[in-house]
């Protein structure tokens, strides 16, 4: 492969640190120049997005066989326009999992950050919550939460989930069998139902099944209960997010009022609580922190100190896994 580059004193690319670990030189894919002119190898602060230099270039540049640079630190960014584009040095795109008790900003705070890192986002809560309206819906769950789970496992595998994912917004919206049932899901009758349904083990397994199907490339924020333990292992970053109980209750009453639905403040902290309690003590996949989860305590944080906080949080796992 030949480049032509006009104006590049090539000795000076000396002097410009390297922070990949290994940059397998064939396959940059092409070398353009953005600003053609004098070289002031002055390097900008690193960064690990592909670079592009626009125009032709006449220092002939050829790599004749695979050579590998084992440079000391990464670079692909500097100050007089050239970039490199070099499919080995795309960002990696991370999985991150946010796990933690209900209504603590989870989904909030997940689709956020898909939306700022370009991201798909899930949210697994929405499954679990389409599984029970089915239920709801076809007399496989009684008021006192008793699931009739022999009809429910006969038809687990018809109950289709799926989303349409707007990656302008992160708006997820859940289809149970191709209808649109995103508000429904959100209902408090089905808040009341949904932890007897989340505890059955076939029902976990088939979701986690559709959970590491939708996360099999990375580029994802998947949020819930068990994804940073059981359904993504090995996640690139995982947040364990908690908030007081009445701090929670008080959220979600305001978002449900702000709806027009009829609820107390009472009647829904005594839905967190015996969520909590239910999501913590079932016997599959009971709600855990993982190891090696980041816990962010939102109790005292505004959402911007709480979004800052896990950006630095997602920037120190793009430096790990560069
Ligand atoms: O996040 P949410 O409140 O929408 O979740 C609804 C219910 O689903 C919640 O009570 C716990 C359960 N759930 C779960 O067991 N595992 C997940 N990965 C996500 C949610």
């Amino acid at each position: 492969m030949k480049i032509r580059i006009p104006k590049i004193t090539v000795p000076k690319l000396k002097e410009i640190s390297v922070q990949a670990p290994e940059i397998k030189l064939p396959e940059v894919k092409s070398v353009k120049l953005e600003t053609p002119g004098v070289v002031t190898p002055e390097i900008k602060k690193p960064t690990i997005a592909p670079v592009h230099i626009k125009k032709p270039a006449i220092a002939p540049i050829s790599f004749k066989k695979p050579v590998i640079v084992k440079p000391k630190v990464k670079l692909t960014h500097y100050n007089f326009g050239i970039e490199i584009v070099n499919e080995n040095m795309k960002e990696k795109k991370l999985t991150i999992a946010i796990d933690g008790f209900s209504s603590c900003g989870k989904s909030t705070v997940a689709k956020e950050l898909a939306r700022k890192l370009g991201y798909v986002y899930v949210d697994t809560g929405a499954m679990y919550r389409a599984v029970t309206l089915y239920c709801m819906r076809n007399g496989l769950i009684a008021d006192d939460g008793t699931v009739d789970e022999a009809a429910l496992r006969r038809d687990i595998e018809k109950i289709g989930i799926s989303f349409i994912y707007d990656p302008q917004t992160s708006k997820n919206t859940t289809l149970l069998n191709g209808e649109v049932v995103e508000d429904e899901i959100r209902r408090i009758e089905v808040s009341n139902k949904v932890s007897y349904v989340s505890r059955i083990d076939f029902v976990r397994a088939q979701m986690v099944k559709l959970q590491q199907d939708m996360g099999r490339q990375g580029g994802i924020v998947m949020d819930g209960r068990d994804i940073g333990t059981v359904v993504f292992p090995n996640a690139d970053l995982k947040i364990f997010m908690t908030a007081s109980p009445e701090v929670r209750a008080q959220r979600r009453f305001d978002e449900l009022t702000a709806k027009g639905e009829k609820v107390t403040f009472d009647e829904i902290l005594e839905n967190v609580n015996q969520r909590d309690y239910i999501d913590q003590h079932r016997e599959v996949s009971p709600l855990r922190q993982a190891d090696d989860a980041r816990v962010v305590d939102n109790s005292q944080m505004t959402r911007d100190e709480q979004f800052e906080l896990i950006l630095k949080m997602v920037d120190e796992a793009k430096e790990a896994n560069a």
